[in-house]
């Protein structure tokens, strides 16, 4: 192993530039070349690629998006695509590749795996829907960027005794909604891992009324419905005002926490170890307190656990 390649790829996650910091500077620590490939696996097609030095990664830590910047790239998804990708990592000199993103991203690092570079896969995005791994980077910062947004709603909708349906990111998954609704002490949670009975909402929404609540909050998962939509219906129903409200890309944004930022720099280091000890073809994972790897088929196999405890209890809690 003398000189490695890192890019970020897929939607960015706070905590992205803390892993390419942690990567490069032990990297350099080793003795090891270090390339940043710029804009995801289009950057290795259309040669974009810099060696990085230590000052190339000094004051990012606290900084969200990617230095890198991101991209999803349909080029990388065909041969021709592959083999210029291919051919760039040769003319570099690249004896492996670290690959910061999701379960996309992780696609991409087996096929250039089965090209014959050993890769190893980071996981960041805030939707936390990779299998193996209790937190991806950039989800505990979405979730708390959710919960800021709870509570300056709280204020507004308790002065003015609303209800409001916020909808949050997850892609298909409602594990954004599940931990901020939990934490932000939602009314209801809906999530497309449970079906959800709009009447059910409702009842609750006026059991709370009936003993002196001012305000509601209701927290939707994109990947179940959209909150115009969960508003709409409660507003047939039960005729009350239903704001409406979509935080969207700026659950993406904003300066990591220090969750975040250690889970990123742990990882960082750990996929430059595992590659100078030759091995490759691992997605790396945070479970029982350590970060290990495991094969890209058996993350890709695995289902990723939702919490039902928790969305038990918070239904409970909200009661
Ligand atoms: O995967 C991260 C994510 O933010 C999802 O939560 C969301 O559905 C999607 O990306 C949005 O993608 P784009 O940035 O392309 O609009």
């Amino acid at each position: 192993m003398r000189n490695i390649a890192v890019l970020t790829s897929g939607g960015d996650a706070p905590g992205m530039n803390a892993a390419i910091r942690a990567v490069v500077r032990k990297s350099i620590y080793h003795q090891l070349g270090i390339y940043g490939v710029q804009r995801g696996f289009s950057g290795l097609i259309n040669n974009e690629a810099t060696r990085l030095e230590l000052g190339s990664v000094a004051d990012i830590i606290h900084r969200g998006g990617t230095i890198l910047r991101t991209a999803r790239s349909p080029e990388f998804q065909t041969k021709e695509g592959q083999y210029k990708a291919r051919a760039y990592l040769q003319e570099l000199g690249i004896d492996g590749v670290i690959v910061i993103g999701g379960d996309g991203s992780f696609r991409g690092a087996q096929i250039l795996e089965g090209m014959g570079f050993p890769t190893i896969g980071i996981p960041a995005t805030i939707d936390n829907d990779i299998a193996c791994t209790d937190y991806c980077i950039g989800f505990d910062t979405a979730v708390n960027t959710v919960i800021d947004a709870i509570n300056r709603v709280r204020d507004t909708a308790t002065s003015h005794e609303r209800i409001y349906a916020i909808e949050v990111m997850g892609r298909d998954t409602g594990h954004i909604a599940l931990v901020a609704g939990l934490a932000g002490g939602a009314e209801s949670i809906i999530v497309p891992e449970a079906s959800y009975n709009i009447e059910e909402v409702c009842n609750r929404l006026l059991r709370g009324i009936k003993r002196g609540k001012r305000h509601s909050i209701i927290l939707v998962a994109e990947g179940a419905a959209s909150a115009a939509q969960v508003g709409e219906e409660i507003k047939n129903l039960l005729q009350m005002e239903v704001r409406v409200i979509i935080l969207g890309h700026l659950q993406r944004g904003g300066t990591p926490t220090a969750f975040d930022r250690i889970l990123a720099s742990r990882m960082g280091g750990k996929a430059v170890d595992l590659l100078l000890e030759d091995i490759g073809g691992r997605a790396l994972g945070f479970w029982k307190g350590e970060i290990g790897g495991r094969p890209y088929e058996e993350v890709f196999n695995s289902k990723k656990e939702f919490l039902w405890d928790d969305y038990e209890l918070a239904g409970i809690l909200a009661i």
